[in-house]
C-alpha cells in the first residue's frame, strides 16, 4: 500500500485524488494546504484526514510520498518540506519556474537519496506508451516532422495563476511544457537525438507573461517539431508525428489522448482506443510506486534530465520574448 500526502488541495489535486481511488494499492491519507478548512473539506471527499501544517503532514508516519499540487511558484518550497521530512515527491509540472531552481531541487533530492519526479502524466498513459512502442519499433520509420497545438482561451484575470507573473504564469510553463516535453520524448523514442536550436514568435499578456508562443524545435539529423501554445485562442490540440514510412496522430488533447490513429507505409490506417482506468493520472501514481519499489531516485520515463532540458528551452524562449 502506498500512502499519499497531498499539499495544495485545488483543481488538479482533486483529479489526482480521484485517480488514487481507482488503485487498490494506493491511498490518500493526509491533506494539507494554506487553509485548514479547505483541506478538511477536500480530505472528507476522499476519506483522508486534514493536517493544519504541511511540514508536519510530510513527517507523519502514514505518509509514504508527497504530491505537490500548488501553482508552479510554490512547488520548490513545498517539495522541500517533504525533503526535510525525508519523503519522496511527485510534483506537478512545471517542476519549478526555471531550470536553475529545478536543478538545485533535483540535486538536493538526489543528495538525500530521495525520489523526485515532475508529474508529466502523459508519459505513463497507455496511449503514449503505445506511441513510444511504435516509434521504438520503427513502425513509421524515421521521424521528419512533429506538429502539436495546446491552445485555450481562459477568461483573462491578471491575478490568476495563468497570468500572474508572481505565480509563474504564462503559456509555456503551464501548457507549452507539454508540446516541448512530449515532442522531445517522441524524438528520444525514435532514437533521433536532441534539440540543436529553436525559432519562435510570441506575444505577451498585459501582465508581461507570454500568452502565445509558436515556433519550432530543430533536432540533430534534420527533424523539426513545430508547436503552438496559446492562452488567447483555440486549436484542435492534436499532435501529428510524420515520418518517412508513416505517421501517428494523437487526437485532442494530445497530452492525455485516449484515441490514436497511425499508418505505416505498407499498412491500412489503424484507429485505436486506449481508455483510462479512471482519468489518466493513475498511471503516474503507479510509476511512483514502481520507482519506490525499485529504489530509483528518478523514473526512467521522466528523468530529471528531461525536466531540465525542457526548462532550459522555456528559460531561453521566455528570455527572447522578454516575458516576466
Ligand atoms: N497534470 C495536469 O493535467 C494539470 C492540470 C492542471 C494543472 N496542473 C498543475 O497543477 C498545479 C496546480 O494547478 P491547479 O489548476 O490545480 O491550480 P489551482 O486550483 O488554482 O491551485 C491549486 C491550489 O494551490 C494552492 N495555492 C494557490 N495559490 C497558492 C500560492 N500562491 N502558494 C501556495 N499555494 C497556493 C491552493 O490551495 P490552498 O490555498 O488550499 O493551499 C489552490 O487550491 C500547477 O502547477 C499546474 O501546472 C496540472
Amino acid at each position: 500500500m502506498l500512502r499519499w500526502g497531498l499539499i495544495a488541495p485545488g483543481g488538479i489535486a482533486g483529479k489526482f485524488a480521484d485517480a488514487l481511488t481507482a488503485l487498490p494499492d494506493h491511498r490518500l491519507t493526509r491533506v494539507a494546504g494554506r487553509d485548514f478548512g479547505r483541506a478538511q473539506a477536500f480530505a472528507a471527499r476522499f476519506g483522508a484526514q486534514a493536517v493544519a501544517d504541511p511540514a508536519q503532514m510530510c513527517a507523519m508516519d502514514d505518509v509514504d510520498i508527497v504530491y505537490v499540487a500548488s501553482p508552479h511558484s510554490a512547488h520548490a518550497e513545498q517539495a522541500r518540506l517533504a525533503l526535510a521530512a525525508g519523503k519522496p515527491v511527485l510534483c506537478e509540472k512545471s517542476l519549478t519556474p526555471d531550470r536553475a531552481s529545478s536543478q538545485a531541487l533535483c540535486e538536493d533530492f538526489r543528495g538525500r537519496g530521495l525520489f523526485l519526479m515532475e508529474a508529466v502524466w502523459s508519459r505513463f498513459q497507455p496511449g503514449w506508451r503505445r506511441v513510444i512502442d511504435l516509434l521504438q519499433g520503427g513502425s513509421i520509420g524515421r521521424v521528419q516532422r512533429i506538429h502539436s497545438s495546446f491552445c485555450m482561451k481562459p477568461a483573462y484575470d491578471p491575478r490568476s495563476r495563468l497570468f500572474d507573473p508572481l505565480l509563474a504564469g504564462g503559456a509555456l510553463l503551464d501548457i507549452g511544457i507539454y508540446n516541448l516535453s512530449l515532442s522531445q520524448f517522441a524524438m528520444q523514442a525514435a532514437g533521433q537525438g536532441g534539440v540543436t536550436r529553436f525559432d519562435i514568435d510570441g506575444e505577451l499578456a498585459p501582465t508581461g507573461v507570454e500568452q502565445r508562443v509558436e515556433g519550432a524545435l530543430f533536432f540533430e539529423g534534420g527533424a523539426r517539431a513545430s508547436f503552438v501554445c496559446r492562452l488567447d485562442g483555440c486549436s484542435d490540440n492534436q499532435m501529428l508525428i510524420e515520418a518517412d514510412a508513416g505517421w501517428i496522430r494523437l487526437h485532442s488533447g494530445f497530452w492525455h489522448a485516449q484515441q490514436l490513429s497511425w499508418q505505416s507505409a505498407d499498412g491500412a490506417r489503424q484507429d485505436e482506443a486506449h481508455a483510462f482506468l479512471r482519468n489518466g493520472m493513475e498511471y503516474e501514481a503507479q510509476a511512483c510506486a514502481e520507482a519506490l519499489r525499485q529504489g530509483w531516485l528518478e523514473h526512467p520515463l521522466m528523468p530529471h534530465a528531461d525536466t531540465l532540458a525542457t526548462l532550459a528551452l522555456i528559460d531561453a524562449m521566455r528570455a527572447q520574448l522578454g516575458a516576466r
